[in-house]
């Protein structure tokens, strides 16, 4: 039997986002917190480099702003960057009260003014202001607010729920708006359950998936911009997908990244032949912006025909290695590479998706009730290429920003009344699961060859011609079988593969991590691609 579920909050996601509105909230709120699998499967528990903040003496806000317009080209909302650097030190001390271990300063290291834990540094970043736990930052992060939140008795942790999703007055026919809860299939009972809440909070991360090479966990299929965009909300730059330039290039090794941070303290580019590169590319060579980092590397890998380039940080001492890198050293040498003694192999992989859904300064989306924080949201601080550990400050000033501006308006807003069951009396069990897995690696295959690092008009339409073909064949099986965690994901991808095309033909310009040789130019004036869903046509 299918379940009626009433909270103050649903936040739909476990991750940085998510957890950190959960925590901020008041402890008479009660608060659902979903994932879809397990707690610890967003790209939070993964991450490894570290926060970006001003922590330094030597620091500034106005060098971290500054270095995160410039690594933006021009597209960033200036605004929305000084908001979140402002509130980046604030941030990084609520971290640090919750309890995660940041890596304290050895003094031998560096001169870092005086603050008591170290900090690196990454491509972009004029300063060292990357705070971090060794090279597992986001494991330390999430297992500190996990359990912060599991003693937290208003706070209802629930994995392997799949939200499907929104439900909106608009759609239920009423008068209004107003986002009103969800559907989330139970993975344990196999039902579709009706959640109700007074707020929504999408905190579903990113859609690196939908790119067939992926430095992110399994999940990251761009559910809460799918569903976002289904339910009436503008998204906005979706055709930014950011490259991470070094992911681990073995045939055993799935999504392994190898951290901006070792580049950060003297890693060195080199192609199969031991002969550096970067600073062909860029002034600032290994320290460059991950787009122009990505886009040499796949110009080299094209140029030479070769498979990986390497990543060589050798020539420092392997106590050093060993301290700053735990996780990549060990990582590496269960593929049999001793990063103290060889050089990396590496490429570039599909790593984070800088649009979103359009969100203020609060998370508001277009619609009453629903907020968008973390990697789902498009807030303007990444502009056409995010800047290295931004990502995770975004996540934390966003959420407690989102959390205050819910407890101000909690006088305001009672829960909804009943709302319909999911109807599932029209569907039958899928005899043909095959075809969800084929359709899944074509789609990812295609993103990958034709909306890449380099694009051209020509595979923009074909690109499109292709996920049309899908949507249409995945409308068809999504209307006549039940639903699955497999189908829910096919068809947020497609969705979302198609916002991004879509977003990319519109750009006629090269800028940040749109490159396009047919437009090849950056033009004078920066604009943001939003796209307004079919309601507006109404
Ligand atoms: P996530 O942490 O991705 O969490 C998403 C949550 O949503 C999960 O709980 C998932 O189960 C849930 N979910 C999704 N869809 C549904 C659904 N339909 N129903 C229910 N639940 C759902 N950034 C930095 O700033 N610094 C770094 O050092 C860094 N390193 C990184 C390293 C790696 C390998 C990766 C992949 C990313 C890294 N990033 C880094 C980026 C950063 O980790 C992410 O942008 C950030 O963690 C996103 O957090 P989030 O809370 O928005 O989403
Ligand atoms: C990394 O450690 O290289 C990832 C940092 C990030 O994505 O911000």
């Amino acid at each position: 039997m299918s379940q009626h579920l009433q909270h103050d909050v649903l936040v739909i996601g476990s991750g940085a986002a998510g957890l950190t509105l959960a925590l901020t909230l008041p402890s008479h709120l009660r608060i659902a917190v979903l994932s879809k699998g397990e707690l610890a499967n967003g790209s939070t528990y993964w991450a490894q480099g570290g926060v970006a903040a001003v922590l330094d003496h030597a620091d500034t806000v106005e060098s971290h702003v500054e270095d995160t317009l410039v690594a933006g080209a021009g597209l960033c909302r200036e605004d929305a960057v000084r908001f979140t650097v402002e509130h980046s030190r604030e941030a990084i001390q609520w971290l640090i009260d919750q309890g995660v271990p940041f890596t304290p300063d050895d003094e031998t290291d560096r001169e870092d003014g005086g603050f008591a834990f170290h900090l690196t540094r990454e491509g972009g970043h004029s300063h060292r202001r990357i705070i971090h736990a060794a090279d597992a930052t986001g494991a330390a992060i999430f297992n500190t607010l996990l359990d912060q939140a599991r003693r937290k008795p208003n706070i209802e942790l629930l994995q392997q729920r799949v939200a499907v999703d929104l439900i909106t007055e608009r759609k239920l026919g009423l008068h209004g708006k107003r986002c009103l809860g969800a559907y989330v299939l139970n993975r344990d009972s196999g039902e579709v359950d009706t959640y109700h809440a007074r707020f929504v909070v999408l905190a579903s991360g990113g859609a690196s998936k939908v790119y067939l090479y992926t430095s992110n966990p399994d999940g990251a299929c761009g559910d809460g911009i799918a569903m976002a965009w289904r339910a009436g909300c503008r998204v906005g730059n979706l055709e930014f997908n950011q490259f991470h330039p070094t992911c681990l290039y073995h045939p055993q090794a799935k999504s392994f990244l190898i951290t901006e941070a070792v580049r950060g303290e003297g890693g060195l580019l080199k192609l199969p032949n031991g002969e550096r590169f970067m600073q062909r590319f860029d002034p600032r060579a290994e320290l460059a912006p991950r787009d122009i980092v990505a886009r040499a590397i796949d110009h080299e890998m094209k140029r030479l025909g070769v498979d990986c380039v390497y990543l060589d940080i050798s020539h420092k001492p392997a106590e050093f290695i060993k301290a700053h890198f735990p996780t990549v050293y060990e990582r590496c040498l269960d593929f049999g590479i001793d990063i103290t003694r060889e050089a990396i192999p590496v490429v570039p992989a599909a790593h984070y998706t800088c649009g979103g859904v359009l969100v203020d300064q609060h998370g508001h989306t277009d619609i009453p009730g629903l907020y968008a924080i973390g990697e789902t949201s498009f807030t303007g601080l990444h502009g056409a290429n995010r800047m290295a550990s931004n990502s995770l400050l975004e996540c934390f000033v966003y959420a407690r920003s989102a959390a205050a501006d819910i407890v101000g308006q909690l006088d305001d807003v009672t829960l909804p009344s009943k709302l319909p069951t999911w109807d599932s009396s029209q569907v039958t069990d899928s005899d043909e699961d095959v075809i969800i897995a084929h359709n899944w690696d074509e789609l990812r295959r295609f993103m990958w060859d034709y909306v890449g690092i380099v694009r051209t008009n020509k595979r923009l339409q074909r690109a499109q011609h292709r996920v049309r073909l899908l949507l249409n064949e995945i409308d068809e099986f999504y209307s006549n079988y039940k639903v699955s965690r497999d189908l829910i994901e096919l068809r947020n991808l497609a969705q979302v593969a198609d916002l991004i095309i879509r977003s990319a033909m519109q750009r006629h310009e090269s800028r940040g991590l749109h490159y396009t040789l047919d437009y090849p130019e950056m033009q004078a004036e920066a604009h943001d691609t939003i796209l307004l869903p079919p309601i507006y046509a109404d």
